[in-house]
């Protein structure tokens, strides 16, 4: 398919360096169309898409289901809100609690940022409604952890970059080392621990799994201290692990679960799924939102959820995760370019030696100048996150201008 109309992509990027508020730095490809795990740009070049919108099209582009639910309910209704019912909304919150067997109540939102800010709020709340005081509902959160831009969520992001200048920041975080079972009891010790909220791999912070039977001592902890387990499946959750929810690796049951990305596999949605412990700690008017459980939103979620839980997705997820792992490691053995290769399913980090410390973003010009989008976790860490569906062929072919994109990397920083 050639683009829609002629463009003039140096026009169109000029527009964004001109009109947006300048918080991205986008690389200068304008894409145009996309199908399955392939995206062509305004001059028709393709590229194979590694990155999925940040772990979002999970199911690639213009699947045809996605497209048939999406057209279906435009025809019908757009918006209701959430003053009255209409059916996707609520058929999709039933979905989600028979997908999740710790769930028994969903809240829908819009974004990512916005199910944690539910979640934040959920577990204050909770703690006050036990009569806590404010300085004891303290929720511990994880160095390196990502939980989205809004002040609540940002706080909770133990991350100086992302928080630096935003300061008077909320009150009432408590961050530990991740990974640091005795750095976690610690921070119970001091007390006051209402909540612990992490992400069974995190992402942004460099595509870094929970080591195994850090989920269950957290869960441990939150039991013996009487606090909320909240794990933030943004990124990780919604098939992408090769389970339907990351922490099912990992046998534990949280209290809520957090889901944006994925959920709508490209449709803006999001969602908080609460277990018993918390489910009716909210009641009318404690939160709400204009927009959560649109009803366009809600049925594309709707097909997406049944298709990424489906065995074939998740089969696949395991086993293109399998091949490019495996394709990394040939890569290395001829470059040497990556100390390690690290996280589950098809959420890849692969983490830089330390010769080619901070030079990600260079790689990733590379790899889009041969025609393959990946993105990077940090400035340290290539991050691989194609749709759910990707084929052998797509795979395959990702891998080749990979390699190709790393070998003239490692070309050039010899010469240099
Ligand atoms: C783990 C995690 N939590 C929260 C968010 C924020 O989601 P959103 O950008 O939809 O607000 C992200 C986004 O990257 C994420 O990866």
């Amino acid at each position: 398919m050639s683009p829609s109309h002629p463009v003039d992509p140096s026009e169109l990027t000029g527009l964004g360096k001109r009109y947006w508020l300048s918080v991205y730095r986008p690389r200068d490809v304008v894409l145009d169309h996309g199908k399955g795990a392939r995206v062509w740009d305004t001059e028709g070049r393709d590229y194979l898409d590694f990155g999925a919108g940040i772990a979002v099209n999970a199911l690639g582009h213009q699947d045809p289901d996605l497209v048939d639910a999406l057209v279906a309910q435009a025809h019908k209704l757009w918006h209701a809100s959430n003053v009255f019912y209409s059916e996707p909304p609520l058929r999709l919150a039933q979905e989600l609690v028979e997908h999740a067997p710790f769930a028994e109540r969903v809240f829908l939102c819009n974004s990512g940022t916005e199910a944690n800010e539910a979640a934040i709020k959920l577990v204050r709340k909770w703690a006050a409604a036990q009569g806590r005081t404010p300085e004891n509902r303290v929720i511990v959160t994880f160095f390196g952890s990502f939980h989205g831009r809004t002040l609540g969520s940002l706080t909770a992001t133990a991350q100086p970059k992302y928080q630096e200048g935003y300061e008077p920041l909320p009150g009432g975080f408590r961050y530990v080392p991740f990974n640091d079972p005795v750095a976690l009891e610690e921070a119970f010790a001091q007390g006051g621990v209402a909540g612990v909220m992490l992400e069974p791999v995190q992402g942004e912070g460099g595509v870094m799994p929970a080591e195994p039977g850090f989920l269950k001592k957290v869960r441990d902890l939150c039991d013996t201290h009487g606090a909320l387990m909240l794990l933030d499946e943004i990124q990780s959750g919604m098939g992408r692990t090769g389970m339907l929810f990351a922490h099912t690796h990992d046998h534990v049951t949280p209290d809520i679960v957090t889901l944006a990305k994925a959920l709508g596999a490209g449709f803006p949605i999001g969602a908080m799924l609460v277990g018993p412990k918390a489910a009716d700690t909210m009641q009318f008017g404690a939160h709400g939102t204009t927009f959560g459980g649109n009803p366009m939103a809600a049925a594309v979620a709707r097909v997406a959820l049944a298709k990424i839980a489906s065995p074939a997705v998740l089969l696949n997820v395991e086993r293109q995760g399998n091949d490019i792992r495996t394709g990394l490691a040939k890569i290395n053995h001829d470059l040497h370019l990556f100390s390690e290769v690290r996280g589950r399913g098809l959420m890849i980090g692969a983490v830089l030696d330390a010769a080619y410390k901070g030079r990600a973003g260079e790689i990733l010009d590379l790899a889009a100048a041969r025609g393959l989008l990946i993105l990077q976790a940090g400035p340290d860490v290539l991050r691989i996150v194609p749709p759910l569906t990707i084929t052998d062929e797509e795979t395959a072919e990702g891998l080749e201008r990979l390699e190709a994109a790393l070998a003239e990397f490692v070309r050039e920083a010899k010469v240099a």
